[in-house]
């Protein structure tokens, strides 16, 4: 049953030879890969492969969406990075919020390495920043944020291969164009499951009011008091309920019905899966360290 009942989800087609292709080759070109990830679940929507790919590249954490995570799990996320000595930064890339320590972060952790192209002569080094991130994790929105108008011109500069755009962020920093799109786990049904629940599986390829059940038997085993008081259902009224029977409570508090009076539960499905997505249920994040 448990198994059956996971079965809306179907991977992103595979095109991971040719990303991976892709962005081993970018690497050479850059100084620092920046993954972005989902606040509200940094395990699902990391990339199991990507230390193997970037090897010895410095990395930066974004923890992004962190407007509808829970404030003290990304802090204990930050915490979690800080000791595997690796700096997150908790962002918004929707409104920009955070990302001014972005620039300063990567100054930082490229140090040296900017004191080292100095001394090998370079007056003004130029530091390389490349992207990375699984679909819908927010990639374009940073970019769109953080990219100033102006292209550097590729053709100027040695050992950079021409068809490379780079975005200028700041006089010291350039950011590669193409973000490296990468895929998560595939083969961790929680996995499948908390990327469809944030909506970064697209919901048309998924049996939505399968995830809907699934997802209120989750909010049921921990109900936070929007939830609660959103469907105005107190913690008696969810005792001993199915993820299915939820769903029909909630369809007959919105007055969802079809004809013969039975309640629409795909419609129930869209909306509970709707307002989670809208912090409606408060904000709420599926993965804690250590787990
Ligand atoms: P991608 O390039 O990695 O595929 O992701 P993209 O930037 O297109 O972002 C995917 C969705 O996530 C977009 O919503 C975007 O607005 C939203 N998003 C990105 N960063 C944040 C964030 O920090 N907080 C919040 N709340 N949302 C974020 P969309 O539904 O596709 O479009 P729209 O809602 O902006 O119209």
């Amino acid at each position: 049953m448990e198994n059956q009942n996971k079965q809306y989800i179907q991977w992103f087609p595979g095109h991971m030879t040719k990303t991976r292709r892709q962005i081993q080759s970018d690497i050479k070109l850059i100084d620092i890969v920046v993954e972005i990830i989902d606040a509200r679940i940094p395990v699902s929507s990391s990339n199991p492969d990507l230390a193997e790919l970037i090897q010895n590249k410095p990395k930066l954490v974004l923890l992004n969406k962190c407007d509808k995570a829970n404030r003290n799990a990304t802090k204990q996320w930050v915490d979690y990075y800080s000791k595997l000595e690796i700096k997150a930064i908790p962002v918004d890339c929707k409104s920009g919020k955070g990302l001014n320590q972005f620039v300063p972060s990567v100054r930082s952790i490229l140090a040296d390495k900017f004191k080292s192209k100095q001394a090998k002569g370079m007056k003004n080094p130029i530091l390389r920043v490349m992207i990375v991130g699984i679909p819908n994790v927010g990639k374009s929105s940073f970019i769109n944020r953080i990219a100033k108008q102006t292209r550097a011109k590729v053709e100027d500069r040695p050992g950079v291969t021409r068809g490379n755009q780079w975005y200028t962020i700041s006089k010291d920093l350039e950011m590669l164009d193409t973000p490296g799109v990468l895929w998560p786990k595939f083969d961790d049904m929680t996995v499948g499951e908390h990327l469809a629940f944030t909506g970064a599986i697209k919901d048309n390829i998924l049996d939505i009011e399968l995830l809907a059940v699934d997802f209120l038997e989750l909010m049921m085993k921990h109900p936070t008091q929007e939830f609660l008081q959103r469907f105005k259902l107190t913690e008696s009224d969810i005792k001993d309920k199915s993820g299915y029977d939820m769903l029909a409570v909630v369809g007959r508090k919105r007055g969802m019905l079809i004809s013969g009076g039975e309640i629409d539960t795909e419609r129930a499905a869209s909306l509970v899966m709707d307002e989670y997505r809208d912090g409606k249920f408060g904000n709420i994040t599926l993965e804690y360290p250590g787990e």
